[in-house]
C-alpha cells in the first residue's frame, strides 16, 4: 500500500509517497522562503500561487524518486485543515482531481495530528513513543500541549492565549533584523553566546498548562525601544530571548508530565528543529524520569511525508474522503 502525501498548508509545499509499513519511499519539500523574505513573512496570496506552480511536477519527482508512476499509488493524502485558505485550496483541489482520475481512495489529513506523528515517521516500531503519551506541538501557528492516546486520537491539555511560540521567534527576529524566518536565524545568533543574560519575563510559568508569547515578544520591545543596538547586544537580546523561551516550553511541558503522569514525551513541529530546545528538553525529561523522543529535522517542517505516514492510520480506520472534501481554514 503506497500513499502519496500532498502537503501546502502554508509557505510549504510538499509531496511524499509512504508505504503500509512506514517507509519513507519519496519526500520533497519545495520552500518558499526566498519568495516571502522581502516581506519579512508569509504573503498568503503568493503562496497559493507558488503552490500551483510546484506541487504537480514536484510530485512527479517525487514518484521518479520513488521509482513508480501514478498507477503505482494506492491512495491520495492531503492536507485539508488548518492553514491559509488558498493555499490548502490548491492541494485539496490537486488531490480530489488526482484520487478521482485514478479512481483510488482520498484521505483528507488534519495538519496538527501530522506533526504529532513525526515522531514516529521513519522510526522503527519499537522506537515509537508508545499511548498514552505527552506531545508539546510547537510551530508557527499553534503552541499546544497534547495528551495522545492513539496517531488519531489526542486531548488538548494547554494550549497558547495569543502568539504561538514560532510567530514569537519570527517577530522578535524582524524587531532585531535579522531576517526569516526567524526560527532559525534566531538560534543561528544565539549559538555559543556566553555573555550576560537578560532575564526576560515568562508568562504564566508558574502556573496551569497554558502558554503566553507575546507578552515575551513585548518584553523583548521595551528591552530595544530607543536604543540603537551594537552587534554584541543583538546577540545578548537574541540570547535571552531564546533561553526565556526554552524554558517557558520545558517547564509546562515537564509540568504537565508529572501531573498527568505521561513519562514519554514528543517534541513536534518547526520549532522542535531549534538545538538548544531539543537539547534542554531531553536533559531536564530524564532528570523529571521522562523520556523526550525528537522528530528526524527534516520531518519538523511542513512536509508530505508526514500527511501520507499519518494517512494510513486513518485509512485502518475507515476514515476516507469523499471527493466533495473541502479545505477548512
Ligand atoms: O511547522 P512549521 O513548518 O509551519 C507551521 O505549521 O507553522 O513551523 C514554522 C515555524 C516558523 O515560525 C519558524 O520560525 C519556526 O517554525 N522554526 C524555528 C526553527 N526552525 C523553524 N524556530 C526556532 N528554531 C528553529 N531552528
Ligand atoms: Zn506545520
Amino acid at each position: 500500500m503506497r500513499i502519496l502525501g500532498i502537503e501546502t498548508s502554508c509557505d510549504d509545499t510538499g509531496a511524499a509517497i509512504v508505504d503500509g509499513a512506514g517507509s519513507v519511499l519519496a519526500n520533497r519539500v519545495s520552500s518558499q522562503t526566498e519568495l516571502h523574505r522581502p516581506y519579512g513573512g508569509v504573503v498568503p496570496e503568493l503562496a497559493s500561487r507558488a503552490h500551483i506552480e510546484t506541487v504537480d511536477p514536484l510530485t512527479r519527482l517525487c514518484l521518479d524518486d520513488a521509482g513508480l508512476n501514478l498507477s503505482g499509488v494506492d491512495a491520495v493524502a492531503v492536507t485539508y485543515t488548518p492553514g491559509l485558505a488558498g493555499c490548502l485550496l490548491v492541494g485539496v483541489s490537486y488531490a480530489k482531481a488526482l484520487a478521482y482520475a485514478l479512481g483510488k481512495p482520498l484521505i483528507g489529513v488534519n495538519h496538527l495530528e501530522a506533526h504529532i506523528y513525526t515522531s514516529a515517521l521513519g522510526v522503527a516500531p519499537e522506537n515509537h513513543p508508545p499511548f498514552p503519551h505527552l506531545s508539546l506541538l510547537v510551530s508557527g501557528g499553534h503552541t499546544t500541549l497534547y495528551r495522545v492516546d492513539g496517531w488519531t486520537k489526542q486531548t488538548p491539555l494547554g494550549s497558547t492565549r495569543d502568539d504561538a511560540a514560532g510567530e514569537a521567534f519570527d517577530k522578535v527576529a524582524k524587531l532585531l533584523g535579522l531576517g526569516f524566518p526567524g526560527g532559525p536565524a534566531i538560534q543561528k545568533r544565539a549559538n555559543g553566546y556566553e555573555g550576560e543574560w537578560i532575564e526576560f519575563t515568562r508568562p504564566m510559568m508558574h502556573h496551569g498548562y497554558d502558554f503566553s508569547f507575546s507578552g515575551l515578544k513585548t518584553a523583548v520591545m521595551n528591552e530595544i525601544r530607543g536604543r540603537t543596538l551594537s552587534e554584541d547586544e543583538i546577540t545578548q537580546v537574541t540570547a535571552s530571548f531564546q533561553r526565556a523561551a526554552i524554558d517557558v516550553l520545558v517547564t509546562k511541558t515537564l509540568r504537565a508530565a508529572r501531573d498527568f503522569g505521561l513519562n514519554h514525551i514528543t517534541l513536534v513541529g518547526g520549532v522542535s528543529a531549534n538545538t538548544p530546545l531539543r537539547e534542554e528538553l531531553t536533559r531536564r525529561a530524564a532528570e523529571q524520569g521522562c523520556i523526550a523522543y525528537l522528530p528526524d529535522r527534516k520531518y519538523a517542517m511542513d512536509n508530505g511525508a508526514m500527511i501520507a505516514g499519518l494517512a494510513h492510520h486513518y485509512l485502518a480506520e475507515g476514515k476516507v474522503s469523499s471527493l466533495a472534501l473541502n479545505a477548512v481554514a
